[in-house]
């Protein structure tokens, strides 16, 4: 067999998406699990990122996929196979890692053979796909340079054209841009994803870097704690977090702490601590006396007369601060005791500034506004 090696293969599919973790476990000490029941699953060519902060088990996922863990329970399927029957050199999973990894006393060329190698394949096929991996990444001019002899950036791409040069199915990268400035780091978040759906490879990637995750991700898991908090496309996660824990990780969010007050529908309203009230949408509240967190997004707070006029509720506000930013107001206000409330306005003509110590009204859609958990 000199076909690039992997038992993968489509014949081998079932109607079931092409990784699945189902109720998988981690433990690495017998007792406390890293991991908690986790359901996942990734359609084939699908570009999705597990974000969360540090500890919450994302390597630890990646790991288990790839092979180098085990599951302490559950399963772990690739193309409809468990894979605990498929040895891991025979998964056809490309892998790219923070730390370049490459082979110190190889050439940039013979970095990129290794795995094709391994897979028998003849000189001149080899030599054709390198060309094309280093095509991919820019890098056609440097096959005879060592990894000492090159850049960060330029080992990391080597790195990824490692990972993608025997075409495999599946990538999986732990935050591999970790190390590199943000304006490189940039351009390969734009290479990595361009590259990945160009070539149809489905992707579990790591970071985080909830920005690179908004950006690069079909979808996003959003990890805390060895639980998947939230899964969902970038624009449903920062639009419609399901917890205080997703609103706070993803982007910036007021937090109002306060009651439910009345609740019927998709509609409730919440008592703050200061005894005003305000609209909001309840996502984890179903009943009045429930302790609430509602946070609401910067830019979507409202100040002018004009458009608060025809709300239901508004609250007072002291302005504190005003920064201005170039594209954007950023507005510090006192909101219910609280002084760390901010409010974004878009640069525009018309746009007022405001100024310390102004007191104005402000509102929202009760769309904007979340009623979240309060633990
Ligand atoms: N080999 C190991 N042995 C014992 N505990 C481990 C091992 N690897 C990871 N852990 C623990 O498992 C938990 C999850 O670790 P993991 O590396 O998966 O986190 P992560 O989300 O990748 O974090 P980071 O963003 O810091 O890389 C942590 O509490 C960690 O200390
Ligand atoms: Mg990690």
């Amino acid at each position: 067999m000199n076909e690039i090696a992997t038992d993968i293969r489509p014949e081998a599919a079932t109607d079931e998406p092409f990784v699945v973790f189902d109720r998988v476990q981690k433990s690495y000490d017998g007792e406390t699990l890293v991991v908690k029941d986790l359901n996942l699953a990734v359609p084939r060519g699908e570009f999705l990122t597990m974000l969360g902060p540090s500890g919450s088990g994302k390597t630890t996922c990646l790991m288990m996929l790839a092979g180098f863990e085990t599951a302490t329970h559950g399963e772990i399927r690739l193309a409809g196979r468990s894979i605990n029957d498929i040895p891991p050199h025979r998964r056809g999973i490309g892998m790219v890692f923070q730390n370049y990894a490459l082979f110190p006393h190889m050439t940039v060329g013979e970095n990129l053979a290794f795995p094709l190698e391994v897979r028998s394949m003849g000189r001149s096929e080899r030599e054709e796909k390198i060309r094309r991996a280093l095509g991919m990444v820019q890098m056609e001019d440097f096959a005879d340079r060592r990894p000492a002899q090159l850049s960060g950036g330029q080992q990391q791409r080597i790195a990824l054209a490692r990972a993608l040069v025997f075409e495999p199915e599946l990538v999986l990268m732990d935050e591999p841009l970790g190390a590199l400035d943000k304006q490189l780091r940039e351009t390969l978040q734009f290479e990595i994803t361009n590259l990945a759906h160009q070539l149809g490879i489905t992707t579990v990637y790591v970071t985080h870097d909830q920005t690179e995750a908004l950006t690069m991700s079909d979808r996003v898991a959003v990890f805390n704690d060895g639980v998947i908090q939230q899964l969902a496309p970038p624009d449903e996660l920062y639009e419609r977090p399901q917890n205080s824990f997703v609103a706070q990780f993803i982007g910036e969010n007021n937090k109002l702490p306060g009651t439910v007050e009345t609740i019927a529908g998709d509609a409730c309203t919440v008592r703050l601590e200061d005894g005003s009230v305000i609209d909001a949408t309840p996502v984890n509240v179903s009943e009045p006396g429930e302790a609430t967190l509602v946070s609401v997004r910067p830019e979507r707070v409202e100040f002018k007369p004009e458009v608060t006029a025809g709300m239901e509720h508004t609250v007072e506000a002291e302005v504190l601060e005003f920064v201005y930013m170039g594209d954007t107001y950023r507005t510090r206000l006192r909101v219910a005791g609280d002084e760390g409330f901010v409010m974004k306005c878009r640069n525009s003509l018309d746009q007022e500034r405001l100024s310390p110590g102004m007191r104005i009204r402000i509102g929202w859609d009760p769309r904007d506004a979340r009623a979240l958990d309060r633990v």
